[in-house]
């Protein structure tokens, strides 16, 4: 007797999946709901990236690698997202290899820092650049995506079950090899592909496409958008609105003749593909998964930009047609940031930067990103190329986020947090917390030269504030004036008990200067100073 139930338990256990079976274990990288957050948990405790992507080829040679380990060190880095090449990994049809893969992650180990690894699959930047050669050959086994013009492009198409299975099986071979030798999590998630979209096209026209084109809208994203009918984004809400919520036909029945229907398809037939190779990813070892999205500039038509990708006006088809990628993610080289973030951070969505162009103003954004949406992470690009890493700005904030983000952790999702992002086009920000109302001005960088023309000053300012006690704040940041006010109808005023300038210790404050007289304008102001990042606690009282 016992030697059946002995043989039924071993059945079972084989039959688990490694996913099952390691979803399971609590230590690997996950993500976690904590009010309205979504935290990413790395160690069984919740994780904020400091992080930084590296320039496509320069972990395809681990000489070239060697000096850019410190930099990232000096900058303060907690996280690298570096690209994993198919190209190098499969240069043989099923002979894998993954020396440059472990060496990112004894590298990694070493100076301290978690990966995010980006799978640069079957596409990057819409293109397919980095499968391997014995693919991009065999265009007749592995078939391209075509033009209007029927011409073949540098695309393998979305609609081969024979690409799509290469991909699989390299992306299962790569996340089995990281469930293996990665005992450490120095892993921390995955991005599925890089970039994905169509162009110069809004969707691909091979004869696979055009065939499915025909078909009728499939009933899984019909059963989507029929659940999810009110919460449903406008961009698509309005579209099937305007077909009278239509729950069956072709594409064109469903959303309208236009360009912009075009767009969905491809969306929902790259949604569908990438979710294959995440799910069967996720099946070797289950590690948090995203996607980029190559952003469109406003007034731009499918087609002009990588189209079908997950921008947020395709959310909803993303959403519907790849459960198992759990979030969507901007890549900000333009425009105005936070219009991205609030575009990004959506019911259902969490916010994380995985690239945005470097620059001086970056120093403001991750405050920002972090402190008003609970972003996971922040990433600028090519963060290897940063000229005098010890004095960028950017070194800086993340020095004091790292002091600091054990306070923001606790915080995320519970209404006791938000950000402040200012800057010569929007010098003043208004918010109420805790029974106060928060005037914050912009501190340009020579407040004495300053003469109210903010052109003067080159570069945006942020903070973080963080309601710690009753009546006492914390401010992080820099170049942020902020005078208060009572939010309640107490006719109050509000006056500065005290502010003092300290640090944090494994989680405890140290206060240090108590800032009074000039630094607070005789108890006028608070005042972050632009030329360097500070902490600041204030108490306040109200009086009549
Ligand atoms: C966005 C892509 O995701 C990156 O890999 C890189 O190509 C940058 N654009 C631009 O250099």
């Amino acid at each position: 007797m016992v030697s059946i139930i002995a043989v039924f338990l071993v059945a079972c256990l084989q039959t688990l999946s490694a996913q099952q079976a390691y979803a399971v274990d609590k230590n690997i990288p996950h993500l976690r709901q904590q009010g309205a957050a979504t935290q990413l948990i790395v160690d069984g405790k919740p994780f904020l990236m400091l992080g930084g992507e590296l320039g496509n080829s320069t972990a395809s040679d681990m000489t070239y690698m060697k000096p850019v380990w410190p930099v990232l060190s000096a900058m303060n880095l907690n996280t690298l997202l570096a690209p994993v090449y198919w190209e190098f990994i499969e240069p043989e049809e099923g002979k894998y290899d993954f020396t440059l893969v472990d060496s990112l992650l004894s590298n990694a180990l070493r100076h301290r820092m978690r990966l995010v690894l980006l799978w640069f699959g079957t596409w990057k930047n819409s293109m397919s650049c980095y499968v391997p050669l014995w693919i991009k050959k065999d265009y007749n086994r592995f078939p391209r995506a075509r033009d209007n013009n029927n011409k073949s492009l540098e695309i393998l198409t979305a609609f081969s079950e024979e690409n799509l299975q290469a991909d699989i099986l390299a992306f299962s071979a790569l996340m089995k090899h990281i469930r293996e030798v990665d005992k450490a999590h120095t892993v921390i998630m995955v991005q599925v592909e890089n970039e994905v979209g169509m162009i110069p096209v809004a969707s691909d026209f091979c004869k696979s496409a055009n065939e499915a084109f025909i078909q009728p809208v499939p009933q899984e994203l019909i059963r989507y958008l029929q659940q999810k009918k009110d919460s449903l984004q406008p961009e698509i809400k309005d579209r099937w609105a305007q077909r009278g919520f239509q729950t069956s036909g072709s594409w064109e029945d469903v959303f309208g003749i236009s360009l912009a229907t075009d767009e969905i398809f491809m969306a929902w037939h790259y949604a569908v593909y990438v979710n294959r190779i995440a799910a069967a990813g996720k099946h070797e070892y289950p590690l948090p998964m995203f996607v980029n999205a190559a952003l469109n500039r406003p007034g731009a038509k499918p087609g002009q930009y990588p189209s079908g990708g997950p921008l947020p006006h395709l959310m909803d088809i993303w959403k519907a047609g790849a459960p198992s990628i759990d979030f969507l993610a901007p890549d900000i080289y333009f425009g105005d940031v936070a219009r991205w973030c609030n575009l990004y951070h959506r019911p259902g969505n969490l916010l994380f930067i995985p690239e945005i162009m470097r620059g001086t103003n970056n120093a403001a954004y991750v405050f920002y990103s972090i402190g008003r949406h609970n972003a996971i992470g922040f990433s600028p690009f090519s963060i290897e190329s940063t000229e005098c890493p010890e004095e960028d700005r950017l070194t800086a904030a993340y020095e004091l986020l790292t002091q600091f983000s054990p306070l923001i952790l606790e915080h995320q999702g519970r209404s006791t947090m938000a950000g402040i992002l200012l800057n010569k086009t929007d010098p003043f920000q208004t918010l109420e917390l805790d029974g106060y109302r928060f005037n914050f001005s912009f501190e340009p960088l020579d407040r004495y030269a300053f003469k109210g023309n903010l052109t003067d000053s080159a570069f945006a300012t942020g903070g973080i504030i963080i309601s710690v006690a009753p009546d006492e704040f914390i401010v992080a940041g820099s170049g942020i004036i902020v005078t208060f006010e009572s939010a309640l109808a107490d006719n109050m005023n509000v006056g500065i008990g005290s502010i003092d300038e300290g640090r944090f210790e494994k989680g405890k404050w140290i206060p240090g200067s108590r800032l009074n007289g000039d630094q607070s304008h005789q108890g006028r102001h608070m005042r972050l100073p632009n030329n360097r990042f500070s902490i600041q606690r204030v108490k306040l009282y109200r009086y009549q």
